[in-house]
């Protein structure tokens, strides 16, 4: 069982999921504390309503990034989380959380990176008319967006698709592929190779 401290900005459907799959017993976690950098997310109350401790962040508190940064690492720490899950975090994790958990940074990314990072993953693809788009998990490091890439899935854009319809599918894969990837770690079957490549088991 691997012990998870969750970030989020909003809804928190990707939490959720990670939520449902610990219950179903598909993801052999524990979700130890969630912080918002919001203190109005959404996310907080799916949390709190699981039973998990929460902490959302007010926007002064990111005046000093670093500040910041060092709290969540203490906070992290202190609740006896193993690895950082960002789900929806709109804000850049830096070096404070990275060096305390290297390597253990996980980030979600709407699109197969490195094509469509930033925070518009789904409509940049859309706009940009490419046939097939996807999902990406990855591990955060200082290159935002571009860190070892753990799983991806990819979906083919049908002829005449909204966006509306794409962001549903993405996000229907998101809630799969989440806690799936989580599980592979929680079972030791991913590591990092010296090429800084991941190499599942
Ligand atoms: C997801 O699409 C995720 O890939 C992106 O932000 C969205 C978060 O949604 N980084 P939610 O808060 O988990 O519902």
């Amino acid at each position: 069982m691997i012990k998870l401290g969750v970030l989020i900005s909003g809804s928190g459907t990707n939490l959720q999921a990670i939520i449902d799959a610990i219950s179903a017993g598909t993801l052999d976690a524990k979700v130890v504390l969630v912080i918002s950098s919001r203190p109005d997310a959404f996310g907080l109350k799916r949390a709190s309503e699981a039973g998990i401790p929460t902490i959302g962040l007010s926007r002064e508190v990111y005046a000093d990034r670093d500040a910041a940064d060092a709290l969540i690492a203490r906070k992290m720490l202190d609740a006896g989380a193993e690895y950082i899950v960002m789900a929806g975090y709109m804000r850049m994790v830096g070096a404070p959380i990275l060096e305390t958990y290297k390597d253990r940074v996980v980030n979600i990314h709407p699109a197969l990176l490195p094509s469509f990072p930033g925070a518009h993953g789904i409509s940049d693809a859309y706009n940009a008319g490419v046939k097939v788009t996807g999902v990406t998990v990855h591990f955060a490091n200082e290159a935002y967006d571009q860190g070892p890439i753990i799983a991806q899935q990819s979906l083919e854009i049908r002829e005449g698709e909204s966006l509306e319809s794409l962001e549903a599918r993405i996000h229907a894969i998101e809630h799969r592929i989440y806690p799936a990837t989580l599980q592979l770690i929680a079972e030791g079957r991913v590591t990092i190779t010296q090429d800084r490549k991941v190499s599942i088991t």
